[in-house]
């Protein structure tokens, strides 16, 4: 639909040198002082990765901070309790990359003789580890040349280079990892990337990005064409499950019911309340709790929402105070159940979902 300008080889050659020098031009221009970006550690850099994969670099650094120093070596972290890791990650969210990270660490240690892999195609053998985290690692830590594709360089090279394929499709990510791969100067390839993933961020933004001060405004197809808003373009078929959580806090004599989630469901391995869930915005109360009866249920009035990427949750809690003298009864019921029994100076040390954090701080725990 727009005329593009056939390019001989030479041509893209000069093109991709010139895109890549006012990239790396303005990110040693414009520097953000990162720790990972201090180090050639692989494990750091892995560190880092894993949490930015889950996070923005503002509310990821407290975590990178965190995990540096209770698990300096990949050793440190190879033998924590999986509750530990857990407990560290919490509000971040997608606990499965946690689990992984955990994983990965006891493999490196246990299986690879505490060598952290040196090769982007050994690096890619790691659990929890795509062709992204790959080539950041790879990149960052031994100088090889892999170009990192994310969010960020999708936008940069879908406005830059007019490319219209729908980056939600499958053969997106192979295209743009070609063009990528073509670009990344040999002997900087951490630097570039590091550029490229700031200048996404930073410069070639969603919304409002800077065109009017942008180094490549010149030769930019989509400031050129006008297309700026509509590129990258992304066709969303993503279906969202809206799910309806009736939470059930139990206490008794100062300790509180809480309930392990399983397998097979959001937030594995980690603490919230006895539940039911209902497919619609709806009341229910079918829970037997022993010796409690309907009138002892006291709804919060506040509603909680958490949306995770595929799920809109929404959740309502209910109070039940047991008397002290049913205790016996409760702890029966609970063991039966599968279900503990947390004194509540303790329950800051279980690994909660972030829905659950943010009810108990309206409870002042
Ligand atoms: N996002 C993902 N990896 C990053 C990094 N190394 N620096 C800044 N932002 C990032």
């Amino acid at each position: 639909m727009y005329d593009r300008i056939l390019l001989t080889m030479d041509h893209k050659t000069t093109e991709y040198q010139t895109f890549s020098y006012q990239i790396l031009t303005w990110y040693k221009e414009n520097p953000r002082e990162l720790p990972w970006r201090e180090t050639h550690n692989p494990y750091k850099i892995w560190l880092s990765e894993i949490i930015l994969q889950q996070t923005r670099v503002a509310q990821g650094l407290p975590y990178y901070y965190a995990f540096v120093e209770a698990y300096p070596t990949v050793k440190d972290l190879a033998l924590a309790p999986e509750e530990e890791v857990l407990r560290l990650w919490q509000g971040l969210g997608y606990y499965s990359r946690a689990r992984n990270l955990h994983a990965c660490a006891k493999s490196i240690w246990f299986d690879m003789n505490g060598i952290f892999p040196n090769t982007y195609d050994e690096l890619l053998k790691l659990k929890g580890v795509g062709s992204y985290t790959a080539s950041a690692i790879a990149s960052f830590a031994y100088g090889e040349v892999k170009a990192v594709v994310d969010g960020n360089v999708f936008r940069v090279l879908a406005r830059y280079f007019g490319i219209e394929t729908d980056i939600a499709s499958s053969r997106a990510k192979k295209e743009f990892e070609a063009l990528a791969n073509q670009i990344i100067p040999i002997d900087q390839p951490g630097e570039f990337n590091q550029a490229m993933m700031d200048f996404g961020a930073r410069m070639c933004t969603p919304k409002n990005p800077g065109c009017e001060i942008c180094p490549l405004k010149s030769s930019c197809f989509a400031l050129l064409y006008n297309m700026v808003s509509d590129l990258p373009v992304k066709i969303n078929k993503v279906k969202i499950k809206e799910r309806h959580f009736h939470y059930y806090v139990i206490k008794c004599g100062g300790k509180w019911v809480w309930k392990k989630r399983t397998s097979g469901d959001i937030w594995e391995g980690l603490f919230d309340f006895p539940q039911e869930e209902t497919k619609e915005d709806q009341n229910v109360q079918s829970i037997d709790i022993p010796s409690a009866s309907e009138k002892e249920f006291q709804p919060f009035p506040k509603k909680y929402r958490h949306i995770l990427s595929h799920q809109r949750l929404n959740a309502v809690f209910s109070e039940i105070e047991i008397k002290e003298e049913n205790l016996d009864q409760l702890e029966n019921w609970c063991e039966k159940e599968g279900f503990m029994l947390v004194a509540e100076d303790k329950i800051e040390y279980l690994a909660k979902p972030k829905l659950i954090v943010n009810f108990l701080n309206d409870q002042g725990i």
